[in-house]
């Protein structure tokens, strides 16, 4: 890691053990938080400024900012781990800057420039790096956020943005993870639509999931599946992450990338071990029909979902209107074990990075 000047630290704190040890014990997903986080600021005459890592506090924002009633709004997700070597380690935090901008010039927002993300994050791993699980499958996940804090009700791209970093120790992002999840395919709603935001990380298309997801939780399942928004054929992206199929002959499949679906880091990730493992990986449209004819035929035996929170989780059980499927034997296959356990071991540091994604 390398750590430059935009990012003052003299204000951080250092946590009492006691409470970030029980704090670390059993973290779940995202309710508890590091002692610190990084803040920066932009405005139109300034441009971005007063880079800071500071104490986690609660913020004050006037109730008239933008990003209250027209959800200019942008965030990231991405882990450091404990290495066995007894460093510490960012996965592939090049990817979530290029993202980020990605995201702002979409939602027309200032671009926070890579440098300065990269900075933001590597401080505040540093600064908070007792926060970091040592558990292999847990990690310190960290949630860059910016949103437009201009006060004023024109619909308009904003002249001032804040970003703030947060950080919070996690393990599983699903309770019962390990021995897979169901999903509900939705029919009723749509995720994004072609020229919309679904490529961007933005909190709008987490809002639109909320009622699918929802929906799937009132019918007993862990995770929505959204199809495509015109044909209402071909599968997408979950809730909150990317899905592969895995088939008898040992290749991989996820839907392509067309702007309705987020870019994710772990998938891609995924797409580069596969080539690298020998595993046969396309990019192609898969219909919902197909996979309910493959799975019930054998043809498909395994599918898992993944994303930097979700890792690589198995999926055992679908459920649609009138009909449901079961995937290969209900548990993790071979395929999907291996691809994690490979992508779990190049994070912790227990196998050789030949991609250069270890910072
Ligand atoms: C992530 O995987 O980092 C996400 O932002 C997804 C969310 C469901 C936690």
């Amino acid at each position: 890691m390398s750590t430059p000047n935009f990012f003052s630290t003299q204000n951080s704190v250092q946590a009492a053990a006691d409470v970030r040890e029980a704090a670390m014990k059993n973290p779940g997903f995202g309710s508890v938080f590091s002692s610190n986080m990084a803040s920066a600021r932009y405005t139109a005459a300034d441009g971005w400024h007063d880079g800071k890592i500071v104490p986690y506090a609660p913020l004050t924002i006037p109730p008239s900012a933008l990003v209250f009633h027209y959800a200019q709004e942008i965030f990231e997700g991405l882990k450091v781990y404990s290495r066995e070597d007894g460093g510490i380690s960012l996965f592939r935090p090049d990817a979530n800057a290029r993202r980020f901008v990605k995201s702002a010039e979409r939602l027309a927002m200032a671009p926070l420039p890579e440098e300065v993300f990269l900075e933001s994050v590597e401080k505040l791993a540093l600064i908070d790096k007792d926060w970091i699980p040592k558990e292999r499958g847990s990690s310190l996940y960290l949630r860059p956020v910016m949103f437009a804090s201009q006060s004023v009700l024109g619909v308009k791209p904003s002249t001032e943005y804040s970003y703030y970093v947060l950080a919070c120790p996690v393990g599983n992002y699903f309770k019962d993870g390990d021995s897979g999840i169901s999903l509900w395919v939705s029919e009723n709603y749509s995720r994004a639509g072609i020229g919309g935001t679904g490529e961007a990380k933005c909190g709008g298309n987490y809002a639109a999931s909320l009622a699918a997801q929802a929906e799937a939780q009132r019918q007993g399942c862990d995770q929505v599946v959204f199809l495509d928004s015109r044909e209402k054929t071909w599968v997408e992206e979950l809730g909150g992450m990317n899905i592969f199929f895995v088939f008898k002959d040992g290749s991989i499949q996820t839907p392509p990338l067309g702007g309705t679906i987020l870019p994710g880091v772990t998938r891609d990730s995924v797409l580069k071990l596969a080539a690298k493992l020998g595993i046969e990986a396309r990019e192609e449209l898969y219909s919902i029909e197909q996979w309910e004819a493959d799975a019930k035929s054998g043809k498909l035996v395994e599918a898992f979902a993944c994303g930097t929170a979700a890792v690589i989780t198995s999926i055992r059980h679908v459920k649609r209107a009138n009909s449901e499927f079961t995937i290969g034997s209900g548990k993790a296959g071979d395929t999907t074990l291996k691809l994690k356990n490979a992508l779990l071991d190049i994070q912790s540091g227990k196998a050789e990075d030949p991609f250069g994604w270890v910072k």
